[in-house]
Formats: C-alpha cells, sequence, structure tokens
C-alpha cells in the first residue's frame, strides 16, 4: 500500500485576515475584506459567490498570483505572503496547478507540447518532458489527440489539456477558476468529475470556483463570498478519504 499523502496537519492552505483593495482611478475597490479560510490537505473546495464578489481575487491571493493588500497566506507552512520572485515562482510551479476558464494555451503548439511546456521550466529533457506529457494526456482520455494544436479541439478537450498542464509538476494543490464556465453542460459535468477523481483517487487539494451551482455534487465544501466577504461556509459531507494514491507521480 503506498502511503497516503494525508497527514495529521488538518490545515493546508490557510489565508488570516486577507484584505485586497484595487485602485480604479481615484475611486477604491475593496475586493476582498478581511477574509478567514482554511482549506485542508485534501479537500475539494468550492468558492462561489456572484460575478464581482471577489472569488478570482481570494483564489490569486491566496496561491500567490496576487499580492493581498492585508493580511497572510501560509500554504503547507510556507509563508506566501512573505516570499516573493523567483522563490515564490518555484514554489508555485511545484506546488500549485492552474487552470482557467479560457483554458491559455498556446495556440501555435501541439496539445503534447503545450502539456510539456512546464518541463522546460525545470531544464528536463525532451524526451522526458514529452513521455510524461503523452501519460498525462492519456490519462485524461486525450492520448488520440496528442499532435493537435488547441483549434483542432473542442473546448472539453483544451480544458483537459489544460489540466494535463496543470499536472505535469505533479503539484499537490490544483486550483480552478471558472474551469466549466466556456463549456456545454454535459462537458463541465467531465470535467468537475476529472477533479473530483483528481482528489478521491489522487489525494489532491482541489479549489475550484465556479458560479455553478451543480459544484455541489463534487465539492466537498462550499465558501460562498458576497462583497468580498465570506457569508457561508458549507461542508457538504462528501469527502471521502483518500484510500491510497496513485504511485505514478500523476
Ligand atoms: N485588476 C483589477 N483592478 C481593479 N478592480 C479589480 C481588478 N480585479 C478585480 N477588480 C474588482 O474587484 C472586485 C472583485 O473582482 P473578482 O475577484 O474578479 O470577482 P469575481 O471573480 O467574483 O467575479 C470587482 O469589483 C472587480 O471589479
Ligand atoms: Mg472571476
Amino acid at each position: 500500500m503506498p502511503t497516503p499523502i494525508r497527514t495529521a496537519d488538518p490545515t493546508y492552505i490557510v489565508g488570516r485576515n486577507l484584505s485586497k483593495v484595487f485602485q480604479l482611478g481615484d475611486q477604491q475597490v475593496q475586493a476582498l475584506d478581511r477574509v478567514n479560510i482554511q482549506i485542508p490537505r485534501g479537500q475539494f473546495a468550492a468558492i462561489m459567490g456572484a460575478s464581482g464578489s471577489g472569488k478570482s481575487t481570494l483564489l490569486y491571493v491566496l496561491t500567490g498570483l496576487d499580492r493581498p493588500s492585508g493580511g497572510e497566506i501560509i500554504i503547507s507552512g510556507k509563508p506566501v505572503d512573505r516570499i516573493g520572485g523567483e522563490a515564490l515562482a518555484r514554489f508555485r510551479r511545484e506546488m500549485i496547478g492552474f487552470v482557467f476558464q479560457s483554458f491559455n494555451l498556446i495556440g501555435t503548439l501541439t496539445a503534447l507540447e503545450n502539456v510539456a511546456l512546464p518541463g522546460i521550466f525545470n531544464n528536463m529533457p525532451r524526451l522526458e518532458r514529452e513521455t510524461r506529457a503523452a501519460k498525462l494526456l492519456t490519462f485524461l482520455g486525450m492520448g488520440d489527440r496528442l499532435n493537435n494544436r488547441p483549434n483542432q479541439l473542442s473546448g472539453g478537450q483544451q480544458q483537459r489539456v489544460a489540466i494535463a498542464r496543470a499536472l505535469f509538476n505533479n503539484p499537490p494543490i490544483v486550483v480552478a477558476d471558472e474551469p466549466t464556465g466556456a463549456l456545454d453542460s454535459r462537458t463541465g459535468t467531465l470535467v468537475m468529475e476529472l477533479l473530483r477523481q483528481l482528489c478521491s483517487k489522487n489525494g489532491k487539494t482541489i479549489v475550484v470556483v465556479t458560479h455553478d451551482e451543480g459544484v455541489a455534487k463534487y465539492a466537498d465544501r462550499m465558501i460562498r463570498l458576497k462583497d468580498g466577504r465570506i457569508i457561508g461556509d458549507e461542508h457538504l459531507g462528501l469527502a471521502q478519504p483518500a484510500e491510497e494514491t496513485l504511485t505514478d507521480g500523476l
């Protein structure tokens, strides 16, 4: 039996008193207002709320893609708000896979090359990174599309490529900002099922921003935001402790 990656430490991603103020001309927009949030390892948390409620800002601030105006962030014991530059970039690369609504694939590269891209930053030899990319794409049911460019793929297929790329460095955390926003509902369901599987079978900690109430079927927890504040935090009781984790580095 492989050792589960869960630990006794219940908190994994911690945001304390997080605020974010944007300056828009002479106006200040308080996108986050003293948010406190703790996400345990291995949880699938959904962040919900109306457009403009601060969901994306919370996700970006929590993962070090953006700086808070106040407050602290700790991920796996690391004070994310106090590191910067190359150290922060490396921490993000190793710890967090990012998935976006608009897929953010490079149009001139094939699916395989898009997924293998993070390996270039790690100086991984070409054969090794393409072998890993092919394995990930095959795992996500895209083994027959390795050499297609994004414009030859459906939205759902492009999102699977983006998820494969997010998994390339085997990060323990995967975050997604409206990953199904550009997909039809059937394809969106497949993407949500995939994220659920990455949580339950592979032990990943998943944080998904969405305004799709249907996410309740997949998430362990729903956090509701309004005007930059948490107004609801509901545990759905779906959490199945990861019995095992895959040993092949997915
Ligand atoms: N870069 C920015 N500059 C100015 N205001 C911003 C910026 N990003 C977000 N905001 C504002 O912050 C608030 C929260 O935005 P956001 O986190 O994108 O909300 P959501 O993802 O829930 O739709 C909104 O009022 C938005 O207009
Ligand atoms: Mg958003």
